[in-house]
């Protein structure tokens, strides 16, 4: 059973401007290749076949002029899926691919997000995973300004609020989910939060209530690359080093 990926190229990256002033936070160059090649790599290696590159307006085409139509990324098909650039939330970014999925089953991945672990257990995992969702987690000695999973075995009991006053260490939402198309009913239900967004834990959390949240932990190096532009110097000087 193929899963699709579906890659999230939006988003305003204030946390890394001024190198956002002219340009998406994907398209920054991390040891000499694109932070956005590098996340499809991830993908690629994991058996995903096909992508869905969510972008809005403001340089989508920066994103086509680089990486076309996939040829150079081993994928057997890259299609651009467009959101406004005012975004309100990601579930409402997800629902975009709503009408373009082939199957039924697809990865999220932050497009911003790198780590040193493969996925293709979680990816192979969720191919057999007859209901619910699958969220791809890691432990961290300080949770600190990220959502905590509690967890026992592979599943989900709860997801706590990102709290950056909290450091305690723990399993974290690393910005991976997997889903069914199901979730595409569950996002129409979701109202705005404080901020006036959909959250991606309030979807989440439907999962979790109804016992179906499970999850895959990675481990090894990680990195939020838009969190700071101290994080992003840090990651594109760990690959420049490495030579990959
Ligand atoms: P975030 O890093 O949470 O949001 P952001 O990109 O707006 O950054 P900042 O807070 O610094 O302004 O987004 C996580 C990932 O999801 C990132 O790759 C951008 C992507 N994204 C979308 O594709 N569409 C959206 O509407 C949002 C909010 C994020």
């Amino acid at each position: 059973m193929s899963v699709t990926g579906v890659v999230l190229a939006g988003g305003r990256g204030t946390r890394l401007a001024p190198l956002t002033d002219r340009t998406s936070k994907q398209l920054l160059p991390v040891g000499g290749r694109a932070l956005i090649e590098r996340v499809i790599g991830k993908l690629v290696q994991a058996g995903v076949e096909d992508v869905l590159l969510v972008i809005d307006e403001r340089h989508a085409s920066q994103f086509m002029g680089l990486l076309e139509d996939g040829g150079g990324t081993d994928l057997r098909s890259l299609a651009y899926v467009w959101q406004p650039a005012r975004g309100s939330g990601l579930p409402s970014a997800i629902r975009q691919v709503r009408h373009h999925l082939t199957g039924d089953k697809f990865l999220v991945a932050c497009g911003d997000v790198l780590f040193e672990d493969g996925i293709k257990e979680a990816v192979d995992a969720f191919r057999v995973q007859e209901s619910g969702a699958r969220i791809i987690t890691v432990r961290t000695p300080d949770t600190a300004g990220y959502s905590p999973l509690r967890i026992a075995g592979d599943r989900v009991l709860g997801i706590g609020d990102k709290d950056r006053e909290l450091h305690t260490e723990g399993h974290i939402d690393l910005g991976y989910y997997l889903y069914h198309s199901e979730v595409f009913d569950l996002i129409d239900g979701l109202g705005p939060s404080d901020r006036g967004e959909t959250e991606i834990w309030d979807l989440n959390r439907i999962y979790v209530s109804r016992r179906d949240m499970r999850c895959s932990i990675i481990s090894g190096w990680w990195a939020d690359v838009g969190e700071s532009i101290e994080t992003y110097r840090s990651v594109d000087g760990r690959y420049a080093d490495a030579g990959v």
